[in-house]
């Protein structure tokens, strides 16, 4: 009975773990896979990003948006800074480093601190 249930709770786990890391590893290659052909960094931006920062906002965290105000007080007002948190993720934003070419990040870094200089119009 003893070793029945430890096989369950064995199988529970793979099987759970595979429902969950299968569709992310898909969805983590199929985006790289669609990042090689984009030079655009506002394609970039809206395959990436805008599910988040949609008009340069955050839907997690309100207060950390990709306006000039905010980027200014969180100190993401250089291209550089920007890059950091593409490459590295931060918090709830994960790292975009494995999926985005250095040159990629550094357009859209530069993308984004432009798009916030014109009040992301
Ligand atoms: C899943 C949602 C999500 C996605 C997708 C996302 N971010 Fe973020 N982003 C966040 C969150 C949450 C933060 C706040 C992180 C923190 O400081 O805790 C953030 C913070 C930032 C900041 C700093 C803003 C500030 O005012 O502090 C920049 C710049 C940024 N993201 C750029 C990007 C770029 C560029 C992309 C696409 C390559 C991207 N983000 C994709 C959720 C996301």
């Amino acid at each position: 009975m003893r070793k029945l249930s430890i096989f369950t709770v064995t199988l529970i786990t793979i099987i759970a773990f595979n429902l969950f890391y299968i569709p992310r590893a898909i969805a983590q290659i199929n985006l790289t896979q669609i990042n090689q052909n984009i030079h655009e960094p506002s394609k970039l931006f809206e395959i990436n990003c805008a599910g988040c920062h949609l008009n340069g906002g955050n839907i997690i965290r309100r207060g950390k948006n990709l306006k000039l105000k905010a980027l200014q007080k969180n100190s993401y007002d250089t291209p550089e800074s920007i890059a950091t948190i593409i490459t590295n993720g931060k918090n709830n934003m994960s790292a975009y480093g494995d999926r985005l070419s250095k040159q990629q990040i550094n357009d859209l870094s530069n993308y984004i601190l432009n798009q916030a200089k014109n009040n992301w119009k």
